[in-house]
């Protein structure tokens, strides 16, 4: 099936041979959309590079919609010939990527060409542990992982204690490894409340408590076990992708490189320590897909407009309702079902500044893939899109366009004016009243910066049926001109819906 200007994208993507898709916020965007249609029309070769089982699309097998985590979306294109990868700075659970491969079993769709890096990182049972307890102890400051053992797994990479997937095809070697990492975890873990952390190990995803031994934590001979039949399924598709990348596609295939989470969360470049773990900017994800960061010839950032999302903690300076929408939205037992009971009457136009939120978070459908968490809504916010276009460049696809299609007035924010205490920042000082244009990263800056807003008469009708820009109505394209005038950004694609036909190539 086409989309609307497709061949306009194709004259764009003219000559390219790798194009990264990556977020320019805190991530769910909606990359699953734009990685599909490019899938069918454009890749040969689809790899993802960061990122593990946090990360959460949503794809749609004969009519059935599913949540995959793992798996490339251009997975559905594998009876058509394209390979779909997971490269090696993937934190790759077995038990993510075997369940994803039975629906695909299920659903009948074939998985041929999918390979999984030999040296992707091993998630094991104890990471999921270390991750959950940690968050259970506020103690250790919160962030609001989404407890699928992202932290642990990469500290162990970088603690030079870890396990790589091709572990998997050699059981005497995954037995002294396993141990040796297991030896250090145990250790860590007797320092947490046991009966949290016995808890903890009756998770789905910790086969409901096999994993639990009450002396030694982990009853290592089921791990084993378990760890080795994963192996045996797995086996086929465990491949030597750096050489693979390297000999067969960069420079001859057309790759597609598939980003996971959001700049904003990157663990170099993103709002530390409110972040994950891996690096999903454009460096980090040609580098965890396994190739050079200079074989990337082209770029597309996407961007959700004119609002923002975040999940889990961290500052979030436009936040629809501040402080009481980020207690709201961790509070536990939260969920779409659940708020839509208690606040029947949100919408964006609320006037209550929480309402509001909760509004747009129903008119974007913005809960979790991963945790079923709402996500927490605001504003768009040019510093911080100022800040993640100046590292990773002006290509931008607009998504969701169509949410506040009814919305009466829509805010965006051009400045801040930092409300916090005196503070150095390396050569600088920020006080009081300091008015700020681009974001500083720092979360101790954000959490103190005050949104200067300028406001625009929304557009108020639908915008279903637009296959043009000319199509659309004046005042959104008023905003989407001053929003790519004062970040600097270049809209190649406008997304006004989930349906790929809901797609307009500037
Ligand atoms: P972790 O990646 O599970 O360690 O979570 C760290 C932070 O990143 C938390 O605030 C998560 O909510 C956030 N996060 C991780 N993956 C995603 C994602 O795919 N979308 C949005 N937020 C994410």
């Amino acid at each position: 099936m086409s989309i609307n200007g497709q061949g306009q994208l194709l004259h764009w993507l003219r000559g390219v041979k790798t194009l990264a898709l990556t977020c320019r916020q805190w991530g769910d965007t909606g990359k699953g959309k734009f990685v599909d249609v490019l899938a069918e029309i454009w890749a040969d070769v689809i790899f993802r590079g960061t990122g593990g089982g946090n990360a959460g699309h949503t794809i749609v097998i004969n009519g059935k919609k599913y949540i995959f985590h793992l798996i490339p979306s251009g997975i559905l294109h594998d009876s058509f010939g394209k390979i779909n990868g997971i490269g090696r700075g993937v934190a790759a659970d077995p038990y993510i990527l075997c369940e994803e491969l039975g629906i695909l079993d299920r659903e009948g769709m074939t998985y041929n060409n999918l390979m999984i890096a030999l040296n992707a990182k091993l998630v094991l049972p104890c990471h999921l542990v270390e991750d959950r307890v940690r968050e259970s102890n506020s103690d250790s400051g919160k962030i609001g992982t989404t407890g699928r053992g992202i932290g642990p797994l990469y500290k162990d990479h970088v603690g030079r204690i870890g396990l790589v997937v091709n572990d998997l095809l050699n059981k005497d070697i995954f037995v002294v490894k396993l141990r040796r990492n297991l030896k250090e975890k145990v250790r860590t873990l007797r320092t947490y409340d046991s009966e949290v952390v016995r808890k903890i190990m009756q998770h789905d995803h910790l086969e409901k408590g096999a994993y639990y031994n009450a002396k030694d934590i982990f009853n290592e001979d089921a791990i084993v076990e378990k760890y080795m039949a994963y192996g045996k399924r797995l086996r086929d598709m465990i491949q030597d992708t750096d050489a693979f990348l390297k000999n067969k596609v960069v420079g001859r295939m057309k790759l597609l490189l598939e980003g996971a989470q959001g700049d904003l969360l990157s663990v170099d470049e993103g709002t530390y320590p409110y972040v994950t773990s891996s690096d999903p900017t454009v460096p980090g994800l040609a580098r965890g897909a396994g190739i050079s960061e200079k074989a990337v010839d082209r770029v597309l950032g996407i961007v959700k407009a004119f609002y923002m999302t975040r999940v889990g903690s961290g500052p979030f300076p436009t936040e629809f309702g501040g402080r009481k929408s980020e207690d709201w939205c961790a509070t536990e037992g939260v969920d779409k079902a659940r708020e839509a009971a208690l606040y029947p009457d949100a919408d964006v136009n609320s006037r209550s500044p929480l309402a509001q939120g909760i509004g747009v978070r129903k008119a974007g459908d913005e809960y979790g893939a991963t945790t079923s968490r709402p996500r927490r809504t605001g504003w768009l916010d040019l510093q911080l899109l100022r800040y993640a276009i100046g590292k990773s460049g002006p290509h931008v696809i607009f998504t969701k366009l169509d949410v506040l299609n009814m919305c009466r007035t829509i805010k965006i924010c051009e400045s801040y004016e930092y409300a916090g205490p005196k503070y150095r920042h390396g050569q600088k000082t920020l006080l009081p009243g300091d008015i700020l244009n681009v974001a500083i990263p720092d979360s101790h800056v954000l959490q103190y910066c005050r949104p200067i807003y300028k406001c625009f008469p929304g557009w108020e009708c639908d915008t279903a049926g637009a296959t043009s820009v000319s199509d659309l109505p004046s005042k959104l394209r008023r905003i989407i001109d001053f929003v790519s005038k004062s970040a600097g950004v270049d809209p190649r694609i406008l997304s006004i819906g989930a349906d790929r036909n809901e797609t307009i190539f500037v």
